[in-house]
């Protein structure tokens, strides 16, 4: 738009694909959504009642209260074999996606490169074009499961990323990187001096493979985690970020005090049941809904789209179509499907939709799979 009101950085912004679909997924089977249709853990939901009744109703330090980052830099230490930390070096923010931009804002300036996989989570881009810094793509292949492979390494290689984001298990894809994978990463960063954000929203989501933790091989690590998708809590608005080197804490920590101040006060007191030993059945219990709900899309797609590898994590597949996602996703539309065109997850993602069985319980599904199947394109 010439002479525009408005400043360069929103200009350059589109609104985010999945909230755009979402809103057009009324009355349709709704592949879409980036949640589970889980009940958030009543231990966490009465937790915050309490704190709420309590009278913790007040601002917190910045970086959160003390007793949650105590539990946070417990779990890390102990399950992500991540050292050096303390809880100075953890900063709770009202969802991963702040923390996420805390850390672009305060690593990223104009034209700084910063290499993304490709496809990857919308908000990458936006952010990192936020901040004026340039995106590298990392380009991956359906036929490959979308797993990194020598064209991937090759890009990252020729780039000079002062940030390379990593999302394993990932979104939009449901790909699970290997350790041997992370090395090479982790070897590329280090001979760059880049710093690695590592997305972990999606650990606990997980079917085949184990999950691997960069932040355990590499100190120029940010690892980013929240409650949203493992407890069903994404209106909480709760994430987490940690890195062993203070300073990279303390200016994401500046940003919060200068924006959102710090997370809800009586929601911080709430996740701290999170990590009590008593939840992890709930975790169980949704976990192993979701890889039935995998197994069953996995079988059936396979035969509508033949380049599909098993995903071994999070709750999407991304499959190829071979034809215009948009279109596609209209057409579905009509037929009372709502799924998202893949483009906007990045220039790989064309020709690709995400489709979430997080939401979604097997019966829909089912309907789901004969609408796709009597879609001719
Ligand atoms: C890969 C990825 N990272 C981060 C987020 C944001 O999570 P939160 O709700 O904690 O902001 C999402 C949510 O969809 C996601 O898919």
């Amino acid at each position: 738009m010439a002479n525009s009101i408005f400043a360069k950085r929103v200009e350059c912004l589109d609104e985010s694909a999945t909230f755009k679909y979402s809103a057009l997924a009324k009355n349709k089977i709704d592949l879409t959504i980036g949640r589970t249709n889980f009940d958030a853990p009543t231990q966490i939901k009465e937790a915050t009642k309490d704190a709420l009744d309590g009278g913790k109703i007040f601002y917190t330090k910045s970086r959160g209260i003390v007793e949650l980052r105590e539990k946070i830099l417990e779990k890390l230490e102990r399950e992500n074999k991540i050292h050096n930390l303390d809880v100075e070096k953890i900063i709770v923010s009202v969802g991963a996606k702040q923390i996420i931009f805390e850390a672009v804002m305060a690593l990223i300036d104009r034209n700084d490169e910063v290499a993304i996989p490709d496809p990857s989570w919308v908000s990458y881009e936006s952010i990192v074009r936020i901040a004026e810094g340039k995106v590298v793509w990392l380009p991956l292949k359906a036929e490959n499961g979308f797993i990194p492979d020598e064209d991937f390494f090759s890009v990252l290689e020729n780039s000079n990323p002062r940030l390379i984001f990593i999302n394993s298990p990932n979104n939009p894809t449901g790909a699970v990187y290997s350790k041997k994978i992370m090395e090479r990463i982790v070897d590329i960063a280090e001979r760059k001096n880049s710093f690695i954000l590592s997305d972990e929203i999606y650990e606990k989501i997980i079917y085949e493979g184990r999950h691997i933790s960069i932040g355990s091989m590499y100190e120029n690590t940010i690892t980013v985690n929240g409650f949203s998708k493992e407890f069903s809590m994404t209106g909480f608005r709760l994430g987490y970020g940690a890195c062993p080197i203070k300073e990279v804490i303390d200016k994401m920590n500046l940003i919060q005090t200068q924006s959102v101040s710090c997370a809800t006060s009586f929601v911080q007191y709430g996740a701290i049941a999170a990590f009590s030993e008593d939840i992890r059945d709930y975790v169980d219990r949704m976990v192993s809904e979701l890889r039935e709900r995998r197994d069953f899309l996995f079988e059936n797609l396979k035969e509508i789209y033949p380049i599909l590898e098993k995903p071994g994590g999070a709750f999407y597949f991304f499959p190829k179509i071979n034809s215009d996602d948009i279109e596609y996703c209209d057409k579905l539309l009509e037929n009372g499907v709502a799924a998202i065109p893949g483009s906007p997850f990045g220039p790989s993602g064309k020709g690709c939709i995400r489709i979430s069985y997080g939401g979604s319980e097997i019966n829909d599904l089912r309907k789901a799979i004969e609408i796709l199947k009597s879609i001719q394109m």
